[in-house]
């Protein structure tokens, strides 16, 4: 079919490589159908699914059930992650063999109990990603300190929104980055940070890139464009692991976006019910908030008023996300890659809708922001599947799968 794009920009559909779709066992969130109709509504074509669901997806029974329970109602295509826990390294090439896009670790609590603390099983699972040749993706907090600095809070009575993020303050992260960078490199294995947050963190990974040290980093959309102002507007709706920090940290993120540090920014996309958002008790509010619909948008925006360029973004949230991943067929738009695309119109002047979002609980801290710049239109595999507010026929997303790079070493 030929495609009118009269005034629109073409772009590859965009590669959002840390989502939380919730299911198993976490649908009252969000599910695969309504998640992925959200990434499609957004431009997004491609979503990398996280294991940190009930039961978490950290054995390769538990991935084939999910790939069985997942595959038929994706709209857009797809990728899981495993998880490493603190003993299941001999899990690990089972769930490769099945196509684990990669694997979670992750060092600090978070949602689900899911973290694994301990530096040798940390090592052990290391290992065995490293030798099924894929990526690690690290929530790199320290998980005592966490503990330590929340139980001091609390016993200070203080439940506010705020307080979550003076119990996490940047040299936790520091600390598990340089934890995990020195133990990912010993071991040989593709590291991945997710959302690095800090200023400090970011200069800490610098450095340790010019020892040597091969690491890809992650900034979120909401670690750019929101900043601690946020907790006194939104209170707990904000509440992020890690945190929404000082506007300090924000234009450290955002500089190191232009000086080309930033590999990959992507949403975290992690719903939560309404009643969930609406805790005004900071200790039992959910962290984690929808996103993946917003993300095009929000950046086109941000291109419009001048701090990236369209280059940019495709780079970061497509083309760097599929290379990284060794996701064959995705981020690019040339021939021999699959026609997943987005027209956009960048000049479009639209002001945020939450009800108009397509997520099971449109609960969002960019409600009517001011937006230049609009998606149009999203095909996946040349296959319309979202148009000017509609989702376009059914769940024809489809499991993508790496291509591993194992190494004779680890044979
Ligand atoms: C995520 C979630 O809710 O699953 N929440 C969050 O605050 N980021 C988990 C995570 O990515 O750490
Ligand atoms: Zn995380
Ligand atoms: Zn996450």
């Amino acid at each position: 079919p030929t495609v009118d794009a009269t005034g629109l920009l073409v772009l590859p559909g965009l590669v959002d490589m840390h989502v939380h779709l919730r299911e198993p066992g976490m649908t009252e969130k969000e599910d695969f159908a309504s998640g992925t109709r959200a990434a499609a509504a957004g431009g997004v074509t491609t979503v990398a699914d996280m294991p940190n669901t009930s039961p978490p997806v950290a054995t390769a029974e538990r991935y084939r059930q999910k790939l069985d329970l997942v595959s038929s109602k994706a709209y857009v295509d797809f990728g899981l992650y495993g998880m490493i826990d603190h003993d299941n390294d001999g899990e690990i090439a089972g769930m490769a063999e099945l196509g684990a896009l990669g694997f979670k670790l992750f060092m600090g609590q978070t949602t689900g109990d899911n973290r694994c603390p301990n530096d040798a099983a940390i090592f052990r699972g290391l290992e065995a990603a490293a030798a099924a040749g894929l990526v690690v993706g690290v929530h790199a907090e320290n998980d005592h300190l966490l503990r330590m600095f929340g139980d001091r809070l609390r016993a200070c009575g203080r439940t506010d929104p705020r307080a979550h993020l003076e119990g996490r303050p940047a040299f936790v992260e520091v600390e598990a980055v340089t934890r995990i960078i020195t133990m990912a490199t010993e071991s040989g294995t593709k590291l991945h940070i997710h959302h690095l947050s800090t200023a400090a963190g970011l200069r800490r990974v610098m450095a340790l890139r010019a020892e040597g040290h091969q690491v890809s980093v992650e900034t979120l959309i909401a670690h750019l464009f929101l900043d601690d102002s946020a907790y006194d507007i939104h209170g707990n709706l904000v509440k992020l692991n890690p945190p929404i920090r000082p506007a300090a940290d924000v234009a450290a993120l955002w500089n190191g976006i232009a000086r080309g540090d930033v590999d990959i920014i992507a949403t975290d996309h992690a719903p939560h019910t309404a009643e969930e958002q609406g805790e005004p008790d900071v200790w039992k509010a959910y962290g984690g908030f929808i996103g993946v619909e917003t993300m095009l948008p929000l950046l086109l925006t941000a291109a419009a008023e001048g701090t990236l360029t369209v280059e940019d973004i495709v780079r970061l949230c497509a083309y760097r996300p599929a290379q990284r991943w060794s996701i064959s067929g995705k981020g690019q738009l040339t021939p021999g890659y699959d026609a997943d695309f987005v027209l956009v119109d960048p000049t479009a002047q639209t002001t945020l809708d939450a009800a108009a979002l397509h997520s099971k609980h449109n609960v969002t801290p960019y409600h009517g922001r001011s937006l230049t710049g609009s998606v149009v239109a999203t095909y996946l595999r040349g296959q319309l599947v979202y148009e000017k507010g509609e989702i376009i026929g059914g769940p024809g997303g489809r499991q993508v799968r790496p291509v591993r790079e194992i190494s004779s070493a680890a044979v």
